[in-house]
């Protein structure tokens, strides 16, 4: 053979030795480090590996987020918190969990995270930094979309979008649902489970602190209820025990945080003109729930996801 015959031939053999050593390289080396293989198909995930210690040490994929006939057994530090928040009572939680469950389907949700899978989320908050926004389309275009108590859609399409997946509710709130859209409970006392029982039965709860709607239209096969031990696990965990407990908005940001591939968040934090009103409250009066939990560290909490590039802010302009 002649010499650049020889040369050709061994310059193409290193070609495909390269290419297949790297080929090699890289499906051994993904075996031990998660660098190639993608944690689920959008283009970025929440759960991307990247240098951050400080998302590292919070998040814990690992805390039950809903409950269900097996898991409501709480743990004794997530009972006695609970018990807590609550005024001294004479129901007990082990009396409400088998007509919650016998009425209620237990099956896992959100189980099925995978590379083939990209589950993008908007949360929805009610901050008036939402009117004139026109993020309606953007919105609605997610797989789904969280909203939390009264805040409408009907009247509100151009700024909010007309699809609600979740909707965020606890009795004091309680609104009516489409058939679609999943109730999502928000239980802060053993009082909040047995109204859910009452809404869809005897619709005889009409009073907690406060009066309260004796029954909702809502979809029973859709209903969901969050764990007390999420809400300790952000309360303790995300917001570093301040406040009394965390508020729906944050609650609700911090499940599509462990359920969704992409989350996008709308509607927090205050308008453009630094005040904290709702967008469909037409006379600015102060938010009704501004009390116990409007606090900084939530949203600091917020904006720090943002800068982390875990979650996106819609802020309105
Ligand atoms: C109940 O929830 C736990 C997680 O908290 C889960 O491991 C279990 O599979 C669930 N059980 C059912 C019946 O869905
Ligand atoms: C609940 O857990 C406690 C201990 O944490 C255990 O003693 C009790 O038997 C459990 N109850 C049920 C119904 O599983
Ligand atoms: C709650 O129910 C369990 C089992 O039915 C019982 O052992 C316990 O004493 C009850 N607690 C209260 C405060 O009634
Ligand atoms: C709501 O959806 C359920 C199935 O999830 C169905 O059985 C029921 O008939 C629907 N109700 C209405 C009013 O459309
Ligand atoms: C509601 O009705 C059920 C069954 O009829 C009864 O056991 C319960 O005590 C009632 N609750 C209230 C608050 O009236």
């Amino acid at each position: 053979m002649k010499l650049q015959v020889r040369v050709i031939y061994l310059a193409l053999w290193m070609v495909f030795l390269l290419v297949f050593v790297r080929v090699d390289f890289r499906f051994g080396f993904g075996d031990f480090v998660d660098v190639t293989e993608p944690v689920c198909g959008c283009m970025s995930c929440i759960m991307d590996p990247q240098e951050d210690p400080w998302f590292m040490e919070h998040y814990d994929n690992r805390v039950p987020k809903l409950m269900n006939r097996t898991n409501s057994n709480f743990s004794a530090l997530t009972y006695n918190w609970w018990m807590s928040l609550q005024r001294p009572q004479s129901l007990n939680l082990s009396d409400v969990v088998e007509p919650l469950f016998s009425l209620f389907r237990d099956e896992e949700h959100y189980s099925d995270s995978s590379p083939d899978r990209c589950r993008t989320c908007a949360v929805v908050g009610n901050s008036a930094n939402l009117i004139r926004s026109y993020y309606g389309a953007m919105i609605d275009a997610h797989d789904f979309v969280f909203r939390m108590n009264h805040g409408p859609t009907e009247g509100y399409k151009r700024d909010v979008g007309l699809k609600t997946t979740h909707r965020a509710i606890y009795p004091e709130s309680a609104v009516d649902l489409d058939n679609s859209t999943h109730l999502v409970l928000l239980p802060f006392k053993v009082l909040d489970l047995q109204w859910l029982i009452s809404v869809f039965t005897t619709k005889n709860i009409t009073r907690t602190y406060t009066t309260v709607k004796p029954t909702i239209n809502a979809n029973k096969d859709k209903v969901m209820i969050i764990h007390p031990e999420f809400i300790r696990y952000v309360y303790e965990r995300w917001l570093m025990k301040n406040g009394k407990y965390p508020s729906t908005g944050f609650i609700m940001l911090m499940l599509a945080l462990h359920i969704c591939d992409q989350v996008n968040v709308f509607g927090f934090g205050a308008s453009a003109d630094g005040r904290w009103h709702h967008y469909f409250d037409h006379w600015h009066r102060p938010s009704i729930h501004a009390g116990e939990h409007r606090g900084g560290v939530e949203y600091d909490v917020i904006l720090k996801l943002e800068q982390q590039q875990r979650i996106k802010m819609f802020k309105g302009w």
